[in-house]
């Protein structure tokens, strides 16, 4: 297939995607046994069957579960080595991955083991495959704006090494305004900004997101649609959303990829990308993201190149970067 094989050979970025979701049914299997964890799967295979999910809950009470098998330094190491191998063989030459460290400090790891783990696999992956990534920590939605800024103070060692600060998990009854003192306390230490908004939580997240937090990017954010004021300001302010049409698909936030809105955002004039969000989770990197995208809604080249130059433009790299990638 020429489309196919054109999508997997262009460099690309990937701009929203958590690397616990990259947790591959073999890798836990085996992290879970030498961590001694009692898990509720005997093989990858009956894990892999497990991956059906109703909405974004039922999917992070699994994806929580995987958390646990990731204790010591070395699989945060290897969770990151691994997807940055896979990443690289598709193409990706700029990925800037989300971590939240609060599945692990809750547990009594250590944060140290979480992000020396971590920047190690994305040193070694810079030199060895020459794959250009960026760590964006990420804070749970479900938990409070204290534990929000305890998780700033805790990461402030590693401010040279985070490329910004985002925020997961549960959405609905927990919108941005929420966490409005941490962002602006991110926001003083000069850290870049994006927070998942819009993806079960109605349009009123995202403005929150866009107006309150003062977001460098919108992860998903489709729900904007149903607030044509707002798509037009984002539209205006070239605000960046990290879309993931497979996440949404899986997540049941549309029946089909057929029914995802991604072209109506493009059309309305919004700087859209196509991610990942949790690859092995949901059965799909960016590649097949576009891919199975190109298919549903009949893209175009066209099309496909200007969602991937968009990753370009997104991401958080400077213009100098940006050519170097290229
Ligand atoms: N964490 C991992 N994947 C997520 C998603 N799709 N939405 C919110 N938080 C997440
Ligand atoms: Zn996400």
């Amino acid at each position: 297939d020429r489309m196919e094989d054109f999508i997997r050979g262009i460099p690309k970025t990937e701009l929203h995607m958590h690397l616990e979701g990259s947790l591959e049914p073999e890798l836990l299997m085996r992290l879970g046994e030498r961590n001694k964890c009692q898990l509720r799967w005997k093989t990858a295979e009956e894990l892999r069957n497990a991956y059906e999910f109703s909405d974004l809950q039922s999917f992070l009470d699994l994806y929580y579960e995987g958390c646990q098998v990731l204790v010591e330094e070395a699989d945060f190491y290897e969770l990151a080595r691994a997807y940055l191998r896979k990443a690289h063989a598709e193409n990706v030459v700029r990925a800037e991955v989300f971590l939240g460290p609060q599945s692990f400090t809750s547990k009594g790891v250590d944060i140290a083991s979480v992000l020396n783990g971590t920047l190690k696999a994305i040193d070694d992956a810079e030199q060895e495959d020459g794959i250009s990534c960026g760590l964006i920590v990420t804070a749970q939605r479900h938990r409070t704006e204290q534990d929000a800024l305890d998780l700033l103070e805790q990461v402030r060692p590693w401010f040279s090494r985070i490329l910004g600060i985002g925020m997961g998990g549960a959405e609905k009854g927990n919108p941005p305004s929420k966490f409005r003192h941490f962002f602006r306390a991110c926001r003083r230490e000069g850290i870049r900004i994006t927070a998942h908004a819009g993806e079960e939580g109605p349009a009123s997240y995202v403005r929150e997101a866009v107006e309150l937090l003062g977001v460098d990017r919108v992860d998903h954010g489709v729900s904007c649609l149903d607030d044509p004021a707002l798509v037009r300001e984002m539209a205006d302010i070239k605000i960046p959303l990290t879309v993931c049409p497979i996440s949404n698909l899986r997540l049941k936030g549309v029946p089909s990829l057929e029914a995802h809105p991604l072209k109506k955002l493009m059309d309305a004039g919004l700087h859209v990308t196509v991610n990942s969000d949790d690859p092995s989770y949901f059965r799909g990197y960016v590649s097949e993201n576009l891919v199975e995208c190109q298919r549903a809604l009949g893209l175009t080249v066209e099309e496909i190149v200007s969602l991937v130059r968009n990753g370009f433009t997104a991401a958080f790299i400077s213009p100098a970067e940006r050519a170097a990638a290229l």
